[in-house]
């Protein structure tokens, strides 16, 4: 028995084993919670399947994608009829946005990095509104960039911070309906989308050497801490962004 037992929590964004969605998922299993995992795409679908026992519902969502989105939670309903959750660890951005001058990033680069990273969170809010029942949280996933000017992380800087005004926002809304909505700041992690980043191997080995302790925030970590938010415990948590960077944004 776990604090999420007999609790439905949709996770999107597992693409392997080393996804930040993959340390949830796994925190909100230990707690006795059943994940509900949405992957991008058929590449994704088959690396998820792999990672799994095959006892998982899983849907694709696009979140590019209104009528992706929209089928995938039709597809929740009619399998899990409420749900209790949803955790949102999504982002993209084009490689040439993850370098440079921030001058240059083109209106698509742009549009491309706010509709994937920010928007996405906003639509996947809507189709999921009346599929969540009360005491529900939702969590999604930013980054310490965007608050101070990391090198190269430019375009994801610009869309995480219009995501952290989201969640709060999203979260007065919600609030009414005892859903409560927040994000975590998770500390760097060599994950896929990390790569994406110039450089990125310096923005982790930055990262580590701030630490309190110079080791890393693990998905582990990262994922417990989602585990608790999506719960009913942090029902007095309302659109907080949560650092669990293991101290990196104090130095
Ligand atoms: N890795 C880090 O250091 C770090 C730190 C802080 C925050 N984050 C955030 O955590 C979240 C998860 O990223 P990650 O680091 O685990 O990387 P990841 O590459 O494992 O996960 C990113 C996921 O986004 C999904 N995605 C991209 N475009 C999509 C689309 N159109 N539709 C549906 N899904 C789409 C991918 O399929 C993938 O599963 C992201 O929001 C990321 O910005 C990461």
């Amino acid at each position: 028995m776990g604090f999420l037992t007999g609790k439905k929590i949709v996770v999107m964004g597992v693409a392997n084993k080393r996804s930040i969605a993959w340390g949830c998922a796994q925190a909100i299993t230990e707690q006795g919670g059943e994940v509900i995992y949405t992957y991008q795409n058929d590449r994704m679908k088959k690396s998820l399947e792999k990672m799994l026992n095959g006892d998982e519902f899983l849907v694709e969502c696009d979140v590019a994608d209104d009528d992706s989105i929209k089928n995938a939670f039709d597809q929740i309903k009619d399998y899990a009829g409420q749900i209790n959750g949803v955790v949102h660890a999504v982002a993209f951005a084009d490689k040439d946005d993850l370098q440079g001058n921030v001058s240059d990033i083109s209106r698509k680069g742009y549009s491309l990095a706010q509709d994937i990273s920010s928007y996405s969170l906003i639509a996947v809010t809507h189709y999921a509104k009346p599929l969540l029942a009360e005491g529900s949280g939702i969590v999604t996933l930013t980054y310490f960039g965007s608050q101070r000017a990391v090198p190269n992380y430019n375009m994801m800087g610009i869309a995480k911070a219009s995501l952290e005004a989201a969640v709060r926002y999203l979260a007065t809304e919600f609030a009414q309906d005892q859903v409560h909505v927040n994000a975590i700041s998770a500390g760097a992690v060599k994950t896929l989308a990390v790569t994406g980043v110039k450089d990125y191997n310096k923005l982790i080995q930055l990262s580590q050497e701030r630490t309190a302790d110079e080791v890393s925030v693990t998905t582990n970590e990262i994922g417990n801490v989602c585990a608790f938010l999506v719960s009913p415990l942090a029902s007095g948590v309302i659109g907080e962004t949560i650092f669990v960077d293991k101290g990196v944004h104090l130095s």
